[in-house]
């Protein structure tokens, strides 16, 4: 093995009188081996593996070298930026890297990223597909307005007089009218960045399932492929008398059921309905297994989707525009739109599912 350059110092962590430091060259055909000493002595006794021995090659390995430390604190002394993304990756997907070690080491590997997004990424990346959980607050930013927050629906109208079945009874036209106008404005609509994030998550096995609440049916149009719809899809219309399918265009221009007669309604949940069975029963089983559920853009108020969260004995993370009144309970809370808070998250997982 002829070297053309010296060893560099690449990461030392430990502390003063107790440290390990990694050390790397590149040969002459462009590979780079590296080496561990630790607290400068290279033949590091008490510290037998890994079995090669102390040198490796390749990048990815290079943090190998960390693996079966006997330091009590593997605090950052010093690191060479040419060991950053490196850096990044081990520490979003190593189990040797505990949560402490992830808050002490992100400012210096992740400067400017906030600490609950790296957390939340390490535990995405570390449990077995994940459940998401949305609310409204998932397509406000594709200018959907939401229902309680200050330009919400429910600001505008009483939800009595337009989401119940006693509405759809007493006062149909104005039933009608309600669900007709959101049906239209859905004809503009389009996912965002966040959604598409999150469909980018399940291809890569990360995410299992999304239970929504939101009837606009934007998680498939981002290309998820397992959505339960809690609340069923305003995309599709029945007669509420006789069960048969309708058409959009027969409802928004005031026609009833051609079999029947009866009044035509969009397949969502009204206030006082039975969720859809299997929607349920699939997004509980899911979520009960899950080793972590992230629930966003949900003011959590209504029930029994609420209930949902507390169901895992996984780990919970609420990402919500405002966490002051909602967010207890959860194991991590990120105050943030959805849009971007998913974009950041999505940034610290491209760099732990990098080859
Ligand atoms: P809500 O309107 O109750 O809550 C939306 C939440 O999203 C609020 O907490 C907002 O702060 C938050 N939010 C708004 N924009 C956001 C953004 N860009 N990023 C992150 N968070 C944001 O809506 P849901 O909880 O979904 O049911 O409401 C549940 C159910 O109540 C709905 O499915 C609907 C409604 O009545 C029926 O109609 C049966």
């Amino acid at each position: 093995m002829v070297s053309v350059k010296d060893w560099q110092e690449l990461l030392t962590v430990g502390t003063e009188n107790e440290h390990i430091k990694i050390s790397g060259k590149e040969k002459k055909n462009g590979e780079w081996v590296f080496k561990r000493t630790v607290n400068g002595d290279s033949l590091e006794r008490g510290y037998l593996s890994p079995r090669e021995g102390n040198e490796v090659t390749g990048w990815d390995n290079a943090l190998r070298l960390l693996d079966g430390s006997p330091l009590r604190s593997l605090h950052i002394l010093k690191a060479d930026p040419l060991i950053y993304p490196y850096l990044g990756k081990y520490m979003l997907t190593s189990k040797n890297i505990g949560e402490e070690l992830l808050l002490a080491w992100s400012d210096k590997v992740f400067p400017g990223k906030n600490k609950d997004m790296v957390m939340a990424a390490k535990w995405l990346l570390g449990s077995d597909r994940a459940v998401i959980l949305s609310g409204a607050g998932m397509s406000t930013e594709s200018n959907i307005p939401d229902f309680r927050s200050s330009s919400g629906w429910w600001k505008q109208i009483d939800p009595r007089t337009v989401a119940t079945v006693e509405a759809l009874d007493s006062n149909y036209d104005l039933f009608q009218e309600f669900y007709a106008t959101r049906m239209k404005a859905l004809d503009q609509i389009e996912p965002h960045e966040g959604h598409r994030v999150l469909a980018k998550w399940e291809e890569n096995n990360l995410v299992q399932l999304i239970g929504t609440q939101n009837v606009d049916g934007l998680h498939s149009a981002a290309g998820s492929l397992n959505v339960q719809e809690l609340h069923g899809s305003i995309r599709s219309i029945r007669c509420h008398d006789c069960g048969k399918e309708g058409s959009i265009e027969a409802f928004t221009s005031h026609e009833t059921c051609s079999r029947c007669g009866g009044r035509l309604r969009p397949a969502v949940v009204l206030f006082g309905e039975m969720l859809p069975q299997e929607a349920w029963e699939t997004t509980l089983e899911a979520i009960e297994q899950a080793g972590l559920v992230i629930v966003i853009g949900t003011s959590m108020e209504v029930y029994p989707a609420n209930q949902l969260p507390a169901m895992t004995s996984g780990k919970t993370v609420y990402i919500n525009a405002e966490t002051a009144e909602t967010g207890a309970g959860f194991d991590l809370i990120i105050e943030g739109k959805a849009k971007k808070t998913l974009q950041n998250i999505n940034e610290l997982i491209e760099i732990g599912i990098r080859r």
